[in-house]
């Protein structure tokens, strides 16, 4: 049976704990929506109850430029405003000191600082900076292997709580191999919850939206197989629209248009399976909602070569229709990882899907991902607030893992989740 080697399995007394949480919450410094770190809140006290002292790393945004390879330590992408939090909340915790860095990233951790820093009896836990700040993380050169022994020799065990980070990177691949490596509470807990995804309670209605076409491609073409309905928005929609109707929309990539096309065609093998918003807004700006300058659209009145402007949302009649409407209402399990609109001035597609979702109050509603949450939060912050304690909803700390997870039938392919199985 696949099980995960659990923390609560091991002595932490008077050891040092490197743990790899995801903390990937900074928007241009800022932490708009803390829920991932909160999430990883009991994992944090438990080792510290336990005796043992942390070192703390997560990534943060995106900062190599894929082109060039290089790296910017720039604030926006800076651990700083998660250590605040942290201290904020009770933690004993200090940021690391950042070592010099190249134009490709930092090149090495200063063990010995940091070891020697959480001798410190006022200290708990130590913040590494972001992992993508090093040359290593990404690499897959000897730079990967570097970092991760590097970041080995900081602790005597390794922790794994970022469920959100499914991507192999240096910082949660190389330290489970090198040091006794376990799940942490939050890591459990997910991929426990994944069961409810991957085996859901039937009519399961999956909705999902994003900016390409072609990372998706694969969990949607497993959706249409697992999912009884599946909804897309997003530039995904508009990407398929192209492709089911002909029709050229502004901003929807060759590429995209390509996958879509390709996801049209294996949909036409599940008749019915793909619920498409019919109303959608149209708009000459990508800046803002002007008035006069947008306008919605019935997508069944589209006719081949069309050109369209802008499509930056579903317009919220398109939940209204009754079919929809006995959709969602006879749903026993609703899958989110969705932002509709082009926020933060298209929001109505996000707000309309959210209430309608909330008006099913038996079905198990699981949604997953950064944006997805913190735009929820944002836009419906008091819906949000009921869900937080309300046992029907689940709030999965990574989306793409989820998507990963759906792709791959199971969580256990996952190389981060893989090298912490028994
Ligand atoms: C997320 O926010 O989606 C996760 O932290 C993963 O981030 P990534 O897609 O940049 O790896
Ligand atoms: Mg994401």
């Amino acid at each position: 049976m696949n099980e995960l080697k659990k923390i609560q399995n091991v002595e932490l007394k008077g050891k040092t704990v490197l743990i790899r949480v995801d903390h990937n919450v900074v928007k241009k410094g800022r932490i708009i929506d803390p829920y991932r770190i909160d999430a990883s809140l009991p994992t944090i006290s438990y080792i510290i109850e336990q005796g043992a002292k942390l070192v703390l790393m997560s990534h943060i945004g995106r900062p190599k430029d894929k082109k060039t390879g290089k790296i910017e330590l720039a604030d926006n992408t800076s651990a700083a405003p998660i250590v605040e939090y942290l201290k904020a909340k009770g933690v004993r915790i200090e940021a690391a000191v950042i070592p010099a860095a190249g134009e490709y990233g930092i090149e090495h951790l200063d063990v010995q600082k940091i070891t020697s820093s959480l001798n410190n009896a006022d200290l708990d836990a130590v913040y590494l900076p972001n992992t993508r700040w090093f040359k290593g993380e990404e690499a897959k050169d000897e730079n990967k292997e570097i970092f991760g022994k590097e970041l080995s020799m900081l602790a005597d065990i390794f922790v794994n709580d970022a469920f959100g980070s499914w991507q192999p990177h240096a910082s949660t691949i190389i330290p489970a191999q090198l040091l006794p490596a376990y799940a942490g509470l939050l890591m459990q807990k997910e991929v426990e919850h994944l069961d409810a995804v991957l085996n859901p309670r039937r009519p399961f209605v999956a909705i999902v939206a994003g900016s390409k076409f072609d990372t998706k491609i694969e969990p949607l073409s497993a959706l249409l197989q697992s999912a009884d309905h599946l909804i897309l928005g997003g530039v995904i929609y508009n990407a398929y629209l192209c492709a089911r109707y002909g029709v050229q929309i502004e901003g929807v990539s060759e590429q995209d248009r390509q996958s879509a096309q390709k996801f049209v065609q294996l949909a036409e093998k599940y008749p019915g399976k793909v619920i498409e918003p019919r109303f959608i807004i149209e708009s000459d700006s990508l800046e803002g909602r002007f008035e006069g300058k947008f306008r919605t659209l019935d997508i069944s009145t589209l006719t081949k070569g069309d050109k369209l402007n802008y499509i930056l949302d579903v317009a919220k009649a398109s939940f209204q229709e009754k079919r929809v409407q006995q959709i969602f209402s006879g749903a026993g399990t609703f899958f989110i990882n969705a932002v509709m609109g082009l926020t933060p001035h298209f929001t109505e597609g996000t707000i309309a899907l959210d209430k309608q979702i909330a008006a099913n109050q038996e079905a198990v509603k699981l949604f997953g991902g950064g944006d997805t949450l913190q735009e929820f939060n944002t836009l419906l912050p008091e819906f949000y607030q009921q869900a937080l304690l309300d046992n029907s909803y689940y709030f999965f700390t990574g989306g793409g893992t989820i998507l990963k997870a759906i792709s791959e039938g199971s969580a256990w392919g996952l190389e981060p989740v893989k090298a912490l199985m028994l």
